[in-house]
């Protein structure tokens, strides 16, 4: 599978680099996206305890704008941050961390005064986990800064880099929504170029069929996450059965490239459906026993188990951490597979409620 050559550490070096000040705004639109093998596990700074794969999505997008000031003169870094126009305290605290760990890989953020303002295409209530479009999206707008600053002409596939390895230091899952389509996040010995720094992104290889994936998220549950990432993350350390996991999502890594390349849909169901309960499992016997799934979530596979069973047709599910389910099929079963949301799922939703994505092509520059 060829991927983009990427070998190039980012550096922390500090640097006495002045340059000429300058004001700006970019703007980038950044996607979610959904794990096809999870990220379950980390060490400090988002390392990866294994790899994942994901789709990136299409219409569940951040999108930030950000007008910045730069003078050698300013001294430390500055900044105010909106949310859907609004101050938001818990939000502000989270990019303040965000900015200082990235600020040794970016030494002009400790010059810069900026000015964030981000919203979401999904509403806030949706069950929809933001933080991946969010990073991506911030990490982007604050590397392309850096370009205008630095007046660097950095070959396209640098620049994307940097802004994977600096979004992950936001959200681990974030590195991820860097590319549009299939990427892969975390080192694996037998994938070349694989990284827990940076994301690849699987140009060639993927079986077209991949890119016409819909992924039509199912609103069970709209409230905030009972149990955030980094809780379930850390419950990890402690999970009895956390080598099996890290094991099997290496294997799940490479049975799914696999999977890619060949276009066997049946296999990808298989496989998919394997580990979103395994992330399930491991949240059932972790320290705290969670279990997040509810009785409509269960609902819902078992009618599209059946589904698939009864029509043959290549439909499946994934689960985040949480109750919500993600119907997973190509754009040749869309007709039918409509017909089975609407018909058969949605009574287990939310008000009804369900969202319509698929594999989208990665983050935009806006302005
Ligand atoms: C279940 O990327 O949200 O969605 O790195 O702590 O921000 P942090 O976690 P996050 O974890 C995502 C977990 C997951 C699986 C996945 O997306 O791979």
């Amino acid at each position: 599978m060829n991927i983009y050559n990427v070998k190039q550490v980012i550096s922390s070096q500090p640097t006495n680099k002045v340059y000429a000040p300058k004001k700006g705004t970019v703007e980038w639109r950044s996607p979610s996206n959904i794990a096809l093998i999870k990220y379950w596990g980390k060490r400090p700074l988002q390392v990866p305890m294994n790899p994942s794969i994901s789709f990136t999505l299409q219409e569940a997008t951040t999108n930030t704008c950000v007008e910045y000031e730069y003078s050698p003169d300013n001294i430390g870094m500055c900044f105010e941050y909106y949310f859907e126009k609004e101050k938001n305290a818990g939000f502000e605290a989270r990019i303040r961390k965000f900015l200082e760990l990235a600020s040794p890989y970016m030494p002009i953020l400790q010059n810069l005064k900026l000015y964030i303002h981000s919203e979401n295409s999904f509403p806030h209530s949706s069950g929809i986990a933001s933080s991946a479009s969010a990073y991506s999206a911030l990490a982007l707008s604050l590397v392309d800064i850096e370009r205008e600053i630095e007046g660097d002409v950095d070959p396209h596939h640098k620049f994307y880099h940097k802004a994977s390895f600096v979004a992950r230091l936001g959200s681990g899952s974030a590195a991820r929504s860097i590319y549009g389509g299939v990427n892969l996040w975390g080192r694996h010995e037998n994938i070349e170029n694989s990284s827990d720094e940076t994301c690849l992104h699987l140009v060639d290889g993927i079986a077209p069929v991949f890119n016409t994936y819909h992924d039509d998220i199912l609103i069970v549950d709209p409230s905030e996450k009972k149990i955030s990432s980094s809780k379930g993350h850390e419950l990890m350390n402690e999970n009895d059965y956390a080598k099996q996991r890290f094991r099997s999502a290496k294997q799940h890594v490479e049975d799914m490239m696999k999977i890619l390349s060949s276009g066997n849909e049946h296999d990808f169901c298989l496989l998919v459906e394997k580990e979103a309960l395994e992330l399930h499992a491991l949240m059932m016997v972790s320290a705290q026993g969670n279990i997040l799934m509810k009785p409509q979530t269960l609902s819902i596979i078992e009618e599209i188990r059946s589904y698939r069973k009864e029509t043959g047709l290549p439909v499946c599910f994934t689960l985040d951490a949480g109750a919500n389910v993600h119907v997973l099929y190509s754009e040749k079963y869309s007709v039918e597979i409509k017909k089975l949301i609407e018909e058969k799922l949605t009574r287990y939703c939310y008000m009804g409620k369900y969202i319509k994505d698929k594999v989208g092509k990665g983050p935009i520059k806006v302005n």
